[in-house]
């Protein structure tokens, strides 16, 4: 979706929206369109949208009411990005190809203007390569949107909010390709695409590597897959010079069969989004570097299938981990906290990183415990979860958090081992987090987000359609923006 600027209504406009404020229909309006979004007990509530024909000066054109909420609500910002979204869920296949939005008269500011063309760019994303037979009517024809007459500084507020949308997108490319596309290289190879000329660097390391570092605990997941594992690195340092990086860290598990201890098969091809932490982070340094953040962060994708093989781990393998820590391996589907512990053993000796916050697709309990409407949350740090906490409510990447504790640790304690990748049946987010904060150095501020319900979703929601939601970029550009750059 294109987002242009004009300052006049362009001459050929066929489909004119106005975003409209709850109980306040702009003054102006022909008559018959009051009466007729009256009649349609239209009251302009966020996400409402109202459709009328009138001819005007001589052509017939299409004309919508979008629906913004009251100006004093505390999601108003959201309310804005729904009316914008609402319009693109209107007309994305409708045959209109320009939708202009009227933005003349209006009281927004800046930012509200930005955030309801956020709304509308973000919900027209989908992913049609695989489709070859779509009908005329199913196909997207809505290619662009020109703001007329937007608020002063729209345009300026529009860069950077078109970085965000760039990296949300581009995590739900990489989230809704299937697991024979994306896998560890080619997630490295579209990375890499992707980051041409945007000043974003970029380190791999291939399974020699890890095993030189001794990554047993990474390699040991990937060891039953025929893809080789990969570390990506992606650096942006926009910020002072030698000031410690915040590093982002996900799970990148390109397809998670359980490995040995296999899946049922109903259900089992949603593990193609198991790789939706690494997806966040790819997608997030897109938009970090796009807007020209001005802080230093590097984000840390672990890449690896996890898959049954007569070479695949065994239940009751001990492997030994980068930092030295030795785990054994109960079950082999609890494999996502054995690739991040090794990667991030190597982000903090690499990188000596201020700030840890690592996001996966963990665990099946989170989705028990929050369903689909927060991440889980969980941290050593009270002023850095609280900071989190907030990032995730101004974008609607919503977090809750999650207790610690010693009693919790004692869980993954094993018999023969330093520890075993799972605890009982209960707790099994915190376990699985507990697992993760033994690999973290004292000291380290660190937070580790459950992302297992927020990263695929069942049906349509504000600015997304059903599938992947580009959870984890908002939420992790707005930390930025609000504690790094601020
Ligand atoms: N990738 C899964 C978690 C998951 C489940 C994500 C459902 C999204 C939807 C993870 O690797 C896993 O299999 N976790 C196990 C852990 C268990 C064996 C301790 C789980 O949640 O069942
Ligand atoms: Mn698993
Ligand atoms: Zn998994």
């Amino acid at each position: 979706m294109k987002i242009t600027f004009a300052a006049a209504v362009p001459a050929p406009a066929k489909l004119i929206a106005r975003i409209v404020d709850q109980d306040a229909l702009p003054a102006g309006l022909e008559p018959l369109l009051v009466e007729a979004a009256q009649t349609s007990r239209f009251a302009g509530k966020a996400g409402q949208v109202f459709e009328s024909f009138l001819t005007r000066g001589g052509t017939v054109l299409r004309v919508a009411l979008a629906g913004a909420g009251k100006p004093g609500d505390k999601d108003r910002m959201a309310a804005l990005e729904k009316a914008g979204a609402g319009l693109t869920a209107k007309y994305l296949t409708s045959g209109e190809t320009v939708l202009v939005l009227d933005f003349t008269g209006s009281s927004l500011g800046a930012a509200e203007a930005a955030a309801v063309l956020l709304g509308a760019r973000l919900r027209g994303w989908r992913l049609d390569t695989y489709r070859t037979r779509l009908k005329d009517e199913q196909k997207p024809t809505l290619a662009e949107i020109v703001a007329v007459a937007a608020p002063e500084g729209t345009e300026a507020a529009w860069t950077t909010e078109s970085a965000i949308a760039e990296g949300v997108e581009f995590t739900r490319e990489l989230v809704t390709e299937p697991a024979n596309v994306i896998y560890p290289e080619s997630f490295v190879s579209r990375c890499q695409a992707r980051y041409a000329g945007t000043g974003l660097d970029v380190r791999v390391l291939g399974a020699d590597e890890m095993s030189a570092l001794g990554m047993g605990a990474l390699l040991g997941v990937s060891q039953g897959s025929a893809r080789p594992p990969r570390i990506l690195a992606i650096v942006w340092n926009g910020g002072e010079k030698d000031a410690r990086p915040t590093a982002f860290v996900g799970k990148g598990v390109t397809f998670d069969s359980g490995g040995i201890s296999i899946k049922p098969a109903a259900g089992m091809e949603d593990m193609k989004w198991d790789m939706g932490g690494a997806g966040a982070v790819a997608g997030t340094m897109l938009a970090l570097a796009r807007r020209k953040a001005k802080a230093n962060v590097v984000g840390v994708c672990g890449l690896v299938e996890n898959m049954p093989d007569g070479a695949a781990q065994r239940p009751g393998d001990v492997v030994t981990t980068m930092s030295g820590q030795t785990v054994e391996v109960i079950n082999t589907d609890a494999e996502g906290r054995l690739v991040l512990c090794d990667t991030l053993t190597w982000v903090q000796q690499e990188f000596k990183p201020a700030v840890i916050v690592d996001l996966a697709t963990l665990t099946g309990a989170i989705i028990v415990s929050l369903g689909h409407e927060h991440a889980g949350l969980f941290s050593n740090n009270d002023a850095l979860a609280a900071e989190l906490t907030a990032a995730g409510s101004a974008t609607g990447d919503k977090l809750w958090r999650f207790p610690l504790g010693p009693a919790y640790d004692k869980m993954i304690d094993s018999p023969i081992a330093d520890m075993k990748n799972v605890g009982s049946r209960y707790g099994g987010s915190i376990t699985a987090a507990q697992f993760i904060q033994r690999y973290i150095d004292n000291g380290t501020r660190w937070a580790h987000l459950d992302i297992a319900g927020t990263v695929w979703t069942d049906k349509p929601g504000p600015t997304w359609d059903k599938g992947a939601s580009g959870f984890g970029v908002r939420l992790l550009d707005r930390y930025v923006r609000d504690q790094l750059e601020a």
